[in-house]
């Protein structure tokens, strides 16, 4: 297989119901990285574009779900599964959602 322009890393991390900090899967991370892998494949975006793996815990869990883009290197935060047709949008036109894209101050909290 090509190596793909993007990587995608879903954070499926789950802990414990009650866990203060809660979790990526707790918080849909699963959906999200399925119907980020269909709406890519289905765009035909999958091959050579972007490829949507999954991930342990990114260490962004306050702003779960958590993906981190390469090589752009930045972080998409609070995603949900009704997210994914901008997600896909935008990498269409070689860009990132930007709405989503946490700042740095967001991702050094953790
Ligand atoms: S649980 Fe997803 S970033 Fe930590």
């Amino acid at each position: 297989m090509p190596q793909r322009k993007r990587y995608l890393f879903v954070c499926v991390n789950r802990r414990p119901d009650g866990a203060p900090k809660g979790s990526c899967a707790a918080r849909g991370a699963e959906q999200v990285h399925a119907a980020l892998k269909s709406a890519l494949a289905s765009h035909k975006l999958a091959v050579h574009e972007a490829r949507a793996c999954t991930a342990s815990c990114l260490d962004v869990c306050t702003q779960g779900v958590t993906i981190l883009v390469e090589p752009d290197h930045k972080f998409l935060g609070r995603v949900t599964v009704e997210d994914v047709p901008a997600i896909v949008e935008a990498l269409r036109n070689d860009q990132l959602p930007e709405h989503l894209v946490l700042t740095r101050e967001q991702v050094d909290q953790g």
